[in-house]
């Protein structure tokens, strides 16, 4: 087989048949393959777009170029979530004792990564003591008895994808369904999910900044999982403001306890019963999405998704007393409020702004060496709908410097208050299959 043929093959708009998407992948992964050659092909496709079978096949060449999480042992359909990412969004740690209450058995691999915030890894790590490094046999015995666990990224997962993204992103190819599609899925899979459920965002602050790409998006990676024999859901959810009120790691700590307690921001609460009742649904605990809905919120009002959250960080070593007494989190020494400068309706809080302004705090990493800054974030305590009056405090800074004025800057070209305004929809679409 030959490169060049392969990508003549798909220039002309053809479809690759599995042996050639083999062949490139495990070419460009073992060193074989040239960029160039790759980067044409990546472009090809850019044009031509692939069909089903292709990307089904792109995604499992990609999953088999490294290691593989094995959770055969853990008993259960093993359903693992994934957010396309945004800012301030507290999902996962809600969502993981939330779901094991159940009795979903929830295997999470985190990472800690670039962005606005941590990752939930450096969320999680806000509460002393809790460790996120434990051996492959504890992992899998902690779920089989606790239902839940989370551990740091670790081994050489889906190396085709790493080589191939690095790539895409300096020859103009990120933005590629089928590409993007296979990249995502190939992790999610790599690290052991039986069935994937899928938050795509939109607006602003997302990666897909309009409702028709989101949607292709989502369509495309549902196909995928459900060609590849992972069920898979999605929804498509609102990211043109933050989600929730709190963005920061320890912050975000505390507003996962409040929401597990049914205390937390409107927002997060019905994203996570939505998320939540499809994984609930793919784990086998309940045969409709009203079935599990009305089991998640019975957990949040019996105490026991709580409950499950605090033996959760007691078993990886994490303080636990937090749960009772959140001032014991990591906090930030100043706490500055940003206030309306006049009456109206809040029309715009622009959520990849307000993100930059959080890690301007210190809250998340620009680089891997980055250290972050567990206490400091922003809490919103109003949101795009809301009505102010001028001094009223739009969001509380929780900053570690006494001086912020280039963040408030940031905040000010962020934020717009109008005449008239409307809460924005936060779920556009689910999609089943
Ligand atoms: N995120 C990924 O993981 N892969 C892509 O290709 C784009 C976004
Ligand atoms: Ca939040």
């Amino acid at each position: 087989m030959r490169m060049v043929d392969i990508i003549e093959k798909k220039r002309d708009g053809k479809a690759l048949n599995t042996e050639e998407i083999e062949f490139f992948v495990s070419g460009y992964t073992n060193g074989d393959i040239p960029d160039y050659q790759v980067s044409s092909l990546a472009m090809a496709i850019f044009f031509q777009d692939m069909n089903d079978d292709e990307r089904a096949a792109l995604t499992m060449a990609m999953v088999n170029s490294g290691d593989k999480i094995d959770l055969s042992k853990i008993n259960g359909v093993k359903v693992d979530k994934h957010s396309t990412g945004g800012v301030g969004d507290t999902t996962t740690l809600v969502l993981a004792p939330l779901v094991a209450s159940v009795g979903v058995p929830v295997a999470k691999m985190s990472g800690r990564g670039l962005g606005h915030t941590g990752g939930t890894i450096d969320k999680l790590e806000s509460v002393r003591g809790f460790n996120v490094e434990i051996s492959e046999k504890d992992f899998v015995q902690l779920v089989n008895d606790k239902k839940v666990a989370v551990v740091g990224q670790s081994g050489n997962l889906t190396p085709a994808d790493k080589k191939l993204y690095a790539l895409r992103d300096i020859t103009g190819t990120v933005n590629s369904i089928p590409l993007i599609a296979s990249s995502i899925m190939s992790k999610k899979i790599a690290a052991g999910a039986d069935a994937i459920v899928l938050d795509v965002k939109t607006g602003s602050g997302a990666f897909m900044k309009t409702l028709g790409d989101a949607e292709a998006l989502a369509h495309a990676m549902v196909r995928i999982g459900n060609n590849v024999g992972r069920n898979t859901m999605a929804i498509i959810s609102d990211m043109s403001q933050p989600l929730g009120r709190a963005i920061g790691n320890a912050l975000e700590l505390k507003e996962a306890i409040d929401t597990l307690k049914g205390r937390g921001p409107k927002d997060l609460t019905e994203l996570v019963l939505t998320l939540g009742s499809q994984m609930v649904v793919l784990a086998e605990k309940a045969s409709t999405l009203e079935e599990a809905r009305e089991l998640l919120k019975k957990a949040i009002q019996s105490g026991s998704a709580l409950a499950k959250f605090k033996t959760f960080l007691s078993n990886q070593g994490g303080d636990a007393s937090i749960i009772d007494y959140p001032e014991r989190l990591p906090s930030a020494r100043y706490q500055i409020q940003f206030q309306a400068k006049k009456d109206g309706i809040i029309t715009e809080m622009i959520a990849n702004e307000i993100g930059v302004a959080s890690m301007m705090l210190g809250a998340g990493r620009q680089t891997k060496e980055d250290k972050i800054d567990l206490g400091v974030g922003i809490v919103l305590n109003k949101k795009v709908g809301d009505h102010v009056i001028e001094g009223d405090s739009i969001l509380t800074i929780h900053s570690n410097k006494e001086q912020v004025d280039d963040i408030l800057d940031k905040l000010n070209e962020s934020i717009t208050i109008e005449d008239k305004g409307e809460v924005p929809i936060l779920i556009h679409k689910i999609i089943t299959e």
